[in-house]
C-alpha cells in the first residue's frame, strides 16, 4: 500500500511539472559549479562580482562574449566555453530570479 503511494505520487511528479522542474533542477546543478567564485546562489562576498539577480539578457549577452573571446577574463573564458546557448539560458533565468 505504501509503495503503491508512493510510486503513484512519482508518477505525478514525474508527468505533473517534468518540464519546468527538470530546466530548474539542471539549472541548478549548473549554478553550483559557479558557486565556489561567484558565492553560494551567485552571492558573492569577495571581489568576484554577484550573479544573483542579474538582468538574463544582460547575463546571456556576458556569457556569450565570455565564450566567444570578446570579453576579456581571467578565469571566465574557460567556464563559458563548456554551455551551449540553451544552457546559458537556464542559468540567467535562474539567477535572475534570485533575490
Ligand atoms: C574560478 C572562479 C570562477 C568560477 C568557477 C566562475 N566564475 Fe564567473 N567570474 C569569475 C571572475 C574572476 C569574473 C570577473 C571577470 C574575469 O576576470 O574573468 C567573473 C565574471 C563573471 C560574469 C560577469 C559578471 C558581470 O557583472 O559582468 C558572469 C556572468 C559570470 N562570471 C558567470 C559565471 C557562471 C555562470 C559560472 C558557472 C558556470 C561562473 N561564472 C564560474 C570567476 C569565476
Amino acid at each position: 500500500m505504501k509503495k503503491s503511494l508512493a510510486i503513484s505520487l512519482l508518477l505525478m511528479g514525474a508527468l505533473g511539472a517534468a518540464s519546468a522542474q527538470a530546466i530548474d533542477t539542471k539549472a541548478r546543478f549548473m549554478a553550483a559549479n559557479c558557486a565556489y567564485c561567484h558565492g553560494p546562489e551567485g552571492k558573492s562576498r569577495g571581489a568576484i562580482p554577484s550573479l544573483a539577480g542579474l538582468e538574463k539578457g544582460y547575463f546571456v549577452e556576458q556569457m556569450k562574449a565570455f565564450r566567444d573571446g570578446s570579453r576579456p577574463g581571467t578565469v571566465m573564458q574557460k567556464h563559458a566555453m563548456g554551455y551551449t546557448d540553451a544552457e546559458f539560458d537556464a542559468l540567467g533565468a535562474w539567477f535572475a530570479v534570485i533575490k
